[in-house]
């Protein structure tokens, strides 16, 4: 059986004092879930949520990260410096950084490898925009984003990363796609991995839905036979919503 994952995209909100508080609040709330908890957060906030998730099971992953390990990249941060200070998870190939930043699939297979490199583990976005899904090009857009962001990777790599299916039309509008719509969709990403890299490899790799996820709809979406949780936006800014996504079975 595969474990459910529920990881908040704080995107760029949030203060240090913000997420000491959020956690502090958290922490209580999530203590007995057997859900991995994880908090992905602006990089300023990142010391302090470490230091405040010590001795919690709330995991802490960055946004994005670069792929070279140091050099002249002004503004940027590694895999290497966000090891360093013990983050374990990081965000990799969002659509606001494909859309806004210049993110492309090439870039995101590069980030994977070195996510890998330096011990992070890569929660990788992929999802197709409302004008590819009305063209019928759901399936392609997303099996081959998926095909290329593991491009190169060891099967016990592709293992252990974290796939978010996020349909870029349902990001931050309150649009959801339907549980069996989702499910399908990301079926369609594990037939693509098992195609290339076995059955038994497809079946453990953790394939997450994104896109307007609320503690109104968390359990019908996760209960499917496909989708392993979720990744969480604009709901994973109050402590006791983002809990009861955590622990949507209840
Ligand atoms: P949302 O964002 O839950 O606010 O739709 C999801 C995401 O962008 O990861």
């Amino acid at each position: 059986m595969r474990r459910k994952v529920i990881a908040g995209n704080w995107k760029m909100n949030m203060l240090p004092n913000e997420a000491i508080n959020f956690i502090e609040e958290l922490a209580p709330l999530v203590k007995d879930t057997k859900n991995e908890v994880v908090l992905c957060m602006p990089y300023t906030d990142l010391f302090y949520a470490l230091l405040t998730a010590q001795n919690t099971n709330i995991k802490i992953g960055a946004q994005n990260m670069h792929f070279e390990e140091t050099g002249a990249y002004t503004g940027e941060i590694s895999g290497k410096m966000l090891k360093s200070i013990n983050v374990e998870y990081v965000i990799i190939g969002h659509s606001e950084r494909r859309q806004y930043f210049n993110e492309t699939d090439e870039t995101v297979n590069k980030k994977v490898k070195a996510a890998f490199q330096y011990g992070l583990k890569p929660i990788v976005c992929v999802g197709e925009t409302l004008e590819q899904r009305e063209a019928g090009q759901t399936e392609e857009i997303i099996t081959k984003q998926t095909e290329l962001a593991l491009k190169g990777l060891t099967e016990n790599q592709v293992e252990n990363t974290i796939i978010a299916y996020e349909p870029i039309w349902a990001i931050g509008t309150g649009k959801t796609a339907t549980k069996e719509d989702a499910n399908h969709s990301i079926k369609s990403i594990r037939n693509k991995i098992a195609q290339i890299y076995g059955q038994t490899v497809a079946n453990g790799v953790i394939i997450q839905y994104g896109g307007s996820v609320k503690s109104t709809n968390a359990k019908e979406l996760f209960e499917m036979s496909d989708i392993d949780g979720g990744l969480v936006g604009g709901a994973s800014l109050k402590a006791d919503e983002f809990s009861k996504i955590v622990k949507f079975e209840n």
